[in-house]
């Protein structure tokens, strides 16, 4: 049976994404720090689940420690993300810290982690899951916005360094996805609707781990912004700015 470690687990996409490998036969071990969630998600999906802050070392040791005695890992998916919204001068620095910790701290930490002690199983994939933000900017959200671009830059030398190993690593890009992540996040949640559900999500990023893609923008509409932010960015940042700040 192959293994799927997931982060952030117990809700949104990264439940949806434990459902979907745990569809496929995979034993799947999730990660969360919400303790009743990850209980409630643990019965819900069959699959077992480690209670962790991934922002502490002692989080990332104890998630280290746990997995060292479980079969090798087939795909550790770094899904787990926070946000800090808010006109620039309105997020504090402390907020700002904690999400460079969640997003972009704690994937180095689990990946070395694991490397270092050689829990992956041959031909295994890593997985970022980074944000369409990369491609077309998030104005009141620039911390958010840096530790994504910065996962995506990580993990485009991972991929490169992990080659030889046989290591694919992946990073994948959605856009606005419906989950208590966007509507906490959102000005007025006024598109709840337009959103991609979190299934239909980890549909793409379960195919993109079969095909060992390198780079996934999940969903057209997706694909035509990232175009667009790409190659017309003072378009795309107009657009950002009456869509998103000025809202705020
Ligand atoms: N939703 C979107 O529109 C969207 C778009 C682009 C990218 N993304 C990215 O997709 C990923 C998943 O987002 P989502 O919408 O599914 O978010 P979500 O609904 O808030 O779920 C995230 C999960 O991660 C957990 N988590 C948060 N901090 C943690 C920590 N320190 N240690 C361990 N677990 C922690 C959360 O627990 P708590 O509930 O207790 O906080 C929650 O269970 C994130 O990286 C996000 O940036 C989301």
């Amino acid at each position: 049976m192959k293994h799927a470690v997931i982060t952030g687990a117990a809700h949104g996409i990264g439940k949806a994404l434990a459902h979907r490998f745990v569809r496929a036969g995979y034993a799947v071990t999730g990660v969360d720090v919400d303790e009743p969630g990850a209980t409630i998600a643990e019965r819900e999906l069959d699959a077992r689940f480690v209670v962790a802050d991934l922002r502490s070392d002692a989080g990332i040791a104890h998630i280290c420690c746990e997995l060292a005695s479980t079969e090798a890992i087939d795909v550790l998916i770094h899904n787990a993300g926070i946000n800090a919204v808010g006109r620039f001068s309105d997020v504090s620095l402390e907020d700002q810290a904690q999400v460079v910790a969640v997003n972009f701290c704690a994937p180095m930490a689990l990946t070395a982690g694991l490397l270092n002690t050689d829990r992956f199983a041959k031909g295994a994939s890593i997985v970022f899951i980074s944000s369409l933000s990369h491609y077309t900017s998030y104005p009141g959200a620039a911390t958010y916005a840096a530790t994504k671009s910065g996962l995506a830059s990580y993990a485009r030398s991972l991929s490169v360094a992990l080659a030889p190993q046989n290591i694919h690593v992946m990073t994948v890009f959605p856009g606005a996805t419906r989950t208590a992540h966007a509507r906490r996040y959102s000005p007025n949640n006024a598109r709840e609707e337009k959103r991609m559900p979190p299934e239909t999500l980890a549909d793409h990023v379960f195919r993109g781990v079969k095909k060992r893609k390198r780079l996934l923008v999940p969903g057209f509409g997706n694909r035509i912004f990232a175009h667009l932010g790409k190659y017309c960015p003072c378009l795309m940042e107009y657009a950002m700015r009456k869509v998103i700040l000025e809202k705020l």
